[in-house]
């Protein structure tokens, strides 16, 4: 069983993207530059967040951590977008998500400037990503991609189960692993909430990306023998032993299902830092 190391193959593609990064402040006089925008005091956005803030200074980009409070307007975030979106020291910036609920996510995803979408969250870059056009890939699903690639995990023909179907994981990495490219041309099904005999599904699967966001859901019996699994889930449960208070967990039950697998990803050091990672690209790419 090989375990899928998103911590070594980040440290591997970002000694690469430091490199360019060099190049891009040699040629423009200033180096790429990432604005993350913080609403509200989630514990678990908070820590992504500032994971995110800590990798740009880990390969020479500059960064900004803005910090809203919960209790912000819809308008008044939509204001701090429309003052992005024209900001001229900056490349590229993300709004964390989920964001409060009486904020509605899709209006200040549309405010967004597609140019500086580097979460790839925009629907023009989620059309050019269906239509195989230039743009920006969201940060998970690319990061999936550039994980199997690194350890060179052939997807083409085989069957991939993707269990969840969110817009910010399980739709685009349904889309990105079925297009015709490499990592791709995979058979994909895309399994939900309201899927029949869901096991009966997932134990097709060559290729299992589960991004469905419950602790521990896929078990031993929904995994067929040398299966490459990807969980996307990262949760914090309660554990008095650790000094933290919490212990993470995927969305597989990770020491049930490893043996079974021909490669496997951990929780933590999976699919997270991949995503960072894939958002330092796009970063890389706004910055031109
Ligand atoms: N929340 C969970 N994943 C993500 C992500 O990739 N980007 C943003 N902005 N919010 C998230």
């Amino acid at each position: 069983m090989i375990v899928l190391d998103g911590r070594h193959c980040s440290d591997v593609l970002k000694a690469d993207i430091a490199r360019r990064a060099l190049e891009v402040e040699a040629r423009r006089g200033r180096a790429p530059h990432l604005a993350a925008v913080l609403v509200g005091d989630d514990g678990a956005s908070r820590t992504y967040v500032e994971a995110k803030v800590k990798a740009c200074k880990a390969v020479g980009f500059r960064s900004t951590l803005i910090q809203l409070p919960g209790t912000i307007a819809e308008e008044e975030l939509l204001a701090r977008v429309r003052a992005l979106n024209e900001d001229r020291e900056l490349d590229g910036f993300i709004v964390q998500l989920p964001l409060p609920t009486h904020i509605n996510a899709d209006r200040v995803i549309q405010a967004i400037d597609p140019r500086r979408d580097v979460d790839g969250f925009h629907p023009v870059n989620v059309g050019n990503m269906v239509l195989g056009l230039p743009g920006f890939l969201p940060a998970t699903p690319s990061g999936i991609c550039e994980l199997l690639k690194f350890y060179r995990i052939g997807t083409a023909g085989r069957h991939c189960v993707v269990v969840g179907r969110s817009n910010i994981v399980g739709t685009p990495v349904s889309i990105l692993l079925s297009r015709n490219a490499d990592p791709g041309n995979c058979t994909v099904t895309l399994a939900h909430s309201r899927t029949k005999d869901l096991p009966s599904i997932t134990r097709q699967a060559d290729i299992l990306v589960v991004a469905i966001g419950k602790p521990a859901f896929i078990t031993a019996d929904m995994v067929k023998e040398g299966a490459v699994v990807v969980d996307v889930g990262i949760h914090r449960l309660p554990d008095p032993a650790k000094r933290s208070g919490y212990r993470l967990v995927g969305d597989v039950d990770h020491a049930a299902v490893a043996p079974k697998c021909a490669a496997i990803t951990p929780v933590p050091g999976g699919v997270g830092p991949m995503t960072i990672t894939s958002l330092l690209l796009n970063t890389l790419k706004a910055a031109g």
